[in-house]
């Protein structure tokens, strides 16, 4: 008599058409229909007692300390040889200053700036190189608008794998593109949009036979649910009333959704904290989509200041119309302006975020200011990237822009004198 066999620890599934593939089953997408695969997990043995303790247990020391590994239960159960910096553990800050500017009670931002390349790829940049060591890649490539490709530059020299990047020429920041050639990956500028570069690498992806690291590989995923689990584990499993983070390609929304529904199913939490989504308005084919109640996906020729979301066809649409959907989530649209009033604002309470980041920021006062986020409801604010990630954006709105913008600080050129010194001084 034969039994039937036991399902692995760990799958990929396909969400458009179910189709299961194998754990180290290295395409990109379903082989069948072409839908964006999802990453899942047998259930859990331990109990959610035991769990807790062990997530915590971990931050003893070495690559298990991680704040993506400490995790490893819910992450990728099977891995061993971990390529980690480490990566995670990002503080849950509070400025009451910030609090005053989005007109909340107590607004709480998780720093995904503080991770080692300066942004949360790196949370799924750690599990999509295990990965691709793991079924032995010979080298991976992403597109990237500048965060995947310098944290996946860095894990793969770490991994001592060949790394191909593609970015939209001249619309890279500065920081970003020279960590690429800083951590030595083979960095092509390419004369068209992140949209652009998405759809070549795919094709390249298949033909040259590199893994691919984009948010569309599902390992990436995994690793980035980490910043929804440590932030409830921060908070002592208390999920807040809302977690509002800026959305471009959608991976992180879609793996923010994941996380939630997760963490509940497993009895983490007891409710769903709501996601909002928040785009630029130049870049905003899915807050648009939703507006129609996700009728239909749009795609727009994307233009804005945070050029880390300049999207206009974000790869993990379908994903994050799910993740909002079981959130009773929302999907909102700011201004460059928003974005750049937001940004000054973190940064001069000393926390600093790039462009991208700041969205968010404006996105939780939007809300507050239309009621859709009570002014005593809990909210935490995700920061995705470093300041020092954009210098260029950065003093040319405190240097350049005319009229110098409300947050403007403007430096001042004197000679070598005392007198000049003074001057200033008393005219302050
Ligand atoms: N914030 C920052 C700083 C980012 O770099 C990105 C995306 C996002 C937010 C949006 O996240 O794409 O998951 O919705 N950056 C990608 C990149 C596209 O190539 O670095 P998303």
């Amino acid at each position: 008599m034969t039994s039937a066999p036991e399902r692995p620890q760990t799958w990929q599934v396909c969400i458009a058409c179910g189709h299961e593939m194998v754990e180290t089953d290295p395409h990109p997408r379903c082989t069948r229909c072409g839908g964006l695969l999802e990453v899942d997990h047998r259930p859990l043995g331990p109990s959610r007692v035991d769990l807790l303790r062990r997530f915590t247990d971990r931050r003893g020391g070495g690559a298990s300390s991680s704040g993506v590994w400490r995790f490893k239960e819910i992450v990728l159960p099977s891995a061993t040889e971990l390529i980690s910096h480490p990566e995670g553990n990002t503080p849950l800050l509070h400025r009451a200053a910030l609090d005053r500017w989005t007109g909340l009670a107590r607004l709480l931002l998780k720093h995904e700036g503080h991770n080692p390349t300066g942004s949360f790829k790196d949370r799924g940049m750690t599990v999509g190189v295990t990965q691709a060591k793991r079924i032995g890649a010979t080298a991976v490539a992403c597109a990237s608008t500048g965060n995947t490709s310098a944290s996946l530059a860095a894990y793969a020299a770490q991994a001592g794998l060949p790394a191909l990047v593609l970015v939209p020429a001249g619309n890279v920041a500065l920081g970003k593109l020279a960590q690429s050639l800083a951590y030595g990956a083979k960095t092509l500028l390419v004369r068209g949009d992140f949209d652009d570069c998405l759809r070549l690498v795919e094709q390249a992806g298949e033909q040259l036979g590199v893994y691919l690291l984009n948010s569309i590989n599902p390992f990436r995923i995994e690793g980035q649910k980490t910043i929804v689990l440590e932030a409830l584990e921060q908070l002592s499993w208390t999920p807040p009333d809302w977690i509002v983070l800026p959305a471009g390609n959608l991976g992180n929304t879609a793996a923010f959704g994941k996380a939630l529904v997760e963490a509940r199913t497993w009895g983490l939490i007891d409710r769903l904290p709501r996601l909002a989504a928040v785009q630029a308005e130049g870049a905003a084919p899915f807050a648009q989509s939703f507006r129609e109640g996700f009728a239909r996906r749009h795609r727009v020729k994307a233009e804005t200041v945070a050029t880390a979301i300049r999207i206009g066809d974000p790869a993990s649409y379908d994903r994050a119309v799910k993740a909002i959907r079981e959130t009773n989530g929302v999907v909102l649209a700011v201004s460059d302006t928003e974005i750049l009033e937001a940004k000054a604002a973190v940064d001069a309470t000393g926390v600093g975020c790039e462009p991208a980041s700041a969205a968010s920021v404006a996105g939780v006062r939007r809300l507050v200011a239309a009621g859709t986020i009570g002014s005593t409801e809990s909210v935490v604010a995700v920061l995705t990237g470093h300041v020092l990630k954009d210098p260029g954006a950065l003093l040319a709105y405190h240097q350049e822009a005319e009229p110098p913008p409300p947050g403007a600080n403007r430096p001042v050129e004197i000679d070598p004198s005392l007198d000049a010194v003074a001057r200033i001084l008393g005219s302050r």
